[in-house]
């Protein structure tokens, strides 16, 4: 929920101008905006085949009588190919369980979006030692029956990590991710999700199973997220 929508236009800009060009680079990644609802519309006349287009959120509701929500079906004719779904700041702020976010996701993939399902435990869970249960209670409840490898991908995001500056250890991505491996849809892409800079961008992609990052923070500036995807 950041910036005007002269500034999301602006920012979708410095992306596309960035990446457009460049085959190396779209030869190794693919770039993904999610901006706020408001900013679909505007964002999307910037994009081109380069960046794809995603939500941020979606309903867990079929179109109809539902004031405030806006449909899986809505973003798909908002020619989003994506939404994420059961972001923590959803689950926490919004009380969203793995109920809601796996019939959100069931509505995303009725509607042809792909779904990019969150998951990461607190930093009282980590102190507990309890992260790979809760990261796989929350995959068991979230994730939806149907799901592939073409149409999941799953976003590790230790909730401690998000927006804070720390950074888990390579050795902690490296386990988490691995226990995820096992647990979703065979050749989902896994992203990790926490304080991704151009900075530590290198060494995280490094570790296996990391297959790209969620970023938030360092997405407000078109040459930050570009920089990850250049190192
Ligand atoms: P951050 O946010 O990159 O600012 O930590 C990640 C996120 O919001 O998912």
């Amino acid at each position: 929920m950041n910036g005007t929508m002269a500034q999301g236009i602006a920012l979708a800009r410095g992306i596309v101008e960035a990446v457009q060009d460049d085959a190396k680079l779209l030869e190794k990644n693919d770039f993904l905006i999610c901006p706020p609802y408001l900013h679909l519309a505007p964002v999307q006349t910037e994009l081109s085949m380069a960046v794809s287009l995603g939500g941020q959120d979606c309903s867990p509701f079929e179109n109809g009588a539902y004031t405030g929500d806006i449909s899986a079906e809505m973003l798909r004719d908002m020619n989003c190919d994506y939404v994420i779904l059961g972001h923590s700041e959803r689950r926490q702020y919004y009380m969203e369980s793995n109920l809601m976010v796996q019939q959100k996701a069931v509505m995303a993939l009725e509607a042809g979006l792909k779904v990019i399902i969150c998951v990461g435990e607190t930093e009282e869970q980590r102190e507990a030692g309890q992260q790979n249960d809760i990261v796989e209670q929350q995959l068991a409840g979230s994730l939806p029956s149907g799901g592939t490898g073409d149409n999941v991908v799953v976003a590790y995001e230790p909730v401690w990590a998000i927006g804070t500056g720390k950074v888990a250890t390579i050795g902690d991505i490296t386990a988490m991710h691995g226990h995820i491996r096992g647990l979703a849809p065979k050749d989902s892409r896994i992203l990790y999700g926490g304080s991704v800079k151009p900075a530590n961008a290198a060494e995280i992609f490094a570790v296996e199973n990391v297959n790209g990052a969620l970023i938030g923070g360092a997405s407000l500036k078109a040459e930050d997220f570009v920089g990850i995807a250049k190192v």
